[in-house]
């Protein structure tokens, strides 16, 4: 059984507020399978500049089944995407379902969702184009071009990810959050389902989906927004290919082979034996890729790899020269056998050896411990979060990106905050001291490292530490997978307040990112 979170991105949605609850509402209340404990989260994220959060937070009292809460956010960054990112980010849920505020989404739609999201089934994609869908909610023959032919380029662009997707431009999906890495996320524009699907290997499910027509408002989509997506696809295009190990693995053997015969060739013209120059061109090639190999195929890796460089090292000399010794015989018997010139035969072998190789370096020296990033067990239940009341019904959640991560911070009031702190592989915040705050942490996927005064040391999940007001703390991940902690925080939020001992990076900009996103008082 899982929890369930909707999560609904609006802008200026005023009106559509209280049907969208009330059509929902008796969705669920025929569907009592779906709730846990009775009932279900939705979240709106919202961006809006009407009165859409204080409708929400009428409507919300009128829901027997929903939970319904409003994050407004001070800066829309990220825009439509961003939105979806900040609610995945939120959600209490471990199902997730995306949909819009205007009702060309049916609530009606959303059970058959869930329900399609079996145990090998990642992200469920409600789907325009199926038997029985329909977009024909979409204003006129133009947007349906361009709708149309969007779709078509991504599709060309990642024809392997988005082999199963039909409609990879929908905003109406579910999916399971665990299964999705959402530090991968680059979110901008209209079309974070694309971003999901583009930047993962995740398996699709679909469903029909027969979008509507508007219900009230206007649609916010903008020839800004094309052109916004034409970069989105390049940009993502670009880093698959940059974060893909098969192809800078290939790229750094590639550059190996060729060195390889070079230096063979140059022995050759010497009159060296070619047994000999073979021998002697692969121990050159090995060193020479062993050294790239750490620093841009496996250079994540390397950091959390079980095994240290030295054994990596021995590790690698091993194997290659145990391929060579089985290499050379070969090359002897099938020079003899075929008659091809062994520059040709040298080359054959060394593609064959490329995937075994690849395998034995993923696989063996650059293993890591066993680390699944859970959703985080500890539940994190901010009272008004769950239970929205007539006098706390809006509350802000400010999404920062870092060099070292990223910060979600829910304001309570200026005396209480309550961040969760995203720290990637690698990296670590400064070595600081409040003034005039205390913090307590909990460490919620991985082991973090962390510094309070003279100790560090590595806190497992789920541990605990209570950090007293003008005591040095710091806060690391030196493993191979994003990791947070909940961070409650207690006195006045300011920056002013940070003393900062020692810091990996530089400041002033992130400063005034800071001040660019001013916290919006509750
Ligand atoms: N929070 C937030 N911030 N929400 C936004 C923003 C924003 O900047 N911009 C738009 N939204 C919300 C709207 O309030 C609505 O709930 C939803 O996002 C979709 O926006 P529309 O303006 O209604 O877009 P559309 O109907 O043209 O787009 C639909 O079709 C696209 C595919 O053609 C949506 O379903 C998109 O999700 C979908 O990608
Ligand atoms: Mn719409």
């Amino acid at each position: 059984m899982h929890a369930l979170t909707l999560i609904i991105p609006s802008f200026n949605e005023a009106e559509n507020v209280q049907p969208m609850i009330d059509r929902l509402d008796a969705v669920f209340e025929q569907r009592p399978d779906l709730l846990v404990r009775g009932r279900v989260q939705v979240l709106y994220v919202d961006d809006s500049t009407d009165d859409t959060p204080d409708r929400v937070a009428a409507a919300a009292r009128t829901a027997a089944t929903l939970d319904v809460q409003v994050a407004h956010r001070p800066v829309a960054t990220g825009g439509l995407a961003g939105a979806v990112a900040a609610g995945l980010l939120a959600a209490r849920g471990d199902v997730v379902v995306v949909m819009d505020a205007d009702l060309q989404h049916p609530p009606e739609t959303v059970p058959s969702l869930i329900d399609a999201l079996g145990e090998h089934v990642d992200v469920v994609v409600a789907s325009r184009y199926l038997d029985g869908g329909s977009s024909d909610g979409l204003e006129g023959s133009w947007r349906t071009l361009v709708s149309r032919s969007s779709t078509y380029a991504a599709k060309l662009v990642f024809p392997g990810r988005l082999g199963a997707c039909s409609d990879p431009m929908t905003g109406f999906f579910a999916l399971r959050l665990e299964r999705v890495d959402l530090s991968r996320l680059h979110p901008r524009g209209f079309k974070i389902l694309l971003e999901i699907l583009a930047s993962q290997p995740l398996r699709v499910a679909q469903v029909p989906l027969a979008f509507a027509e508007r219900l009230a408002g206007e649609s916010k989509a903008s020839l800004r927004n094309g052109l916004i997506y034409a970069r989105q696809l390049a940009a993502l295009r670009a880093r698959a290919w940059i974060t893909s190990r098969v192809l800078r693995f290939a790229a750094v053997g590639t550059l190996g082979a060729a060195v390889n015969l070079a230096v063979m060739a140059a022995l050759l013209m010497l009159g060296v034996h070619y047994v000999a120059a073979s021998i002697i061109s692969a121990e050159v090639t090995i060193l020479g890729n062993f050294a790239l190999q750490e620093r841009v195929v496996f250079h994540d890796l390397a950091r959390a790899s079980i095994a240290s460089p030295r054994s990596r090292l021995a590790g690698w000399l091993a194997f290659t020269n145990a391929e060579l010794v089985c290499r050379t015989p070969l090359l002897v018997a099938l020079v003899s056998l075929t008659g091809l010139s062994s520059l040709t035969v040298q080359g054959l072998l060394l593609a064959l050896g490329f995937g075994v190789r690849f395998l034995f370096s993923r696989h063996l020296l650059y293993r890591l411990a066993k680390v699944r990033l859970p959703r985080p067990r500890a539940e994190l239940v901010l009272p008004h979060l769950s239970h929205p009341s007539a006098d706390l019904t809006v509350e802000d959640i400010l999404v920062s990106a870092r060099p070292w991560g990223q910060f979600e911070q829910f304001c309570l009031n200026e005396q209480v905050t309550v961040k969760l702190i995203t720290v990637q592989p690698g990296s670590r915040l400064s070595l600081q001291t409040h003034v005039h705050r205390e913090e307590f942490w909990q460490v919620l996927d991985v082991p973090l490292d962390i510094t309070v005064g003279d100790t560090s040391w590595t806190a497992a999940v789920g541990e605990r530490v209570l950090i007293k007001a003008g005591e040095a703390h710091r806060l690391g991940n030196s493993g191979a997978r994003p990791g947070r902690i909940l961070e409650l925080a207690r006195g006045h939020f300011d920056e002013a307040d940070i003393v900062r001992l020692h810091d990996d990076y530089t400041r002033a900009s992130h400063v005034g990112a800071l001040r660019a996103t001013p916290l919006a008082q509750p």
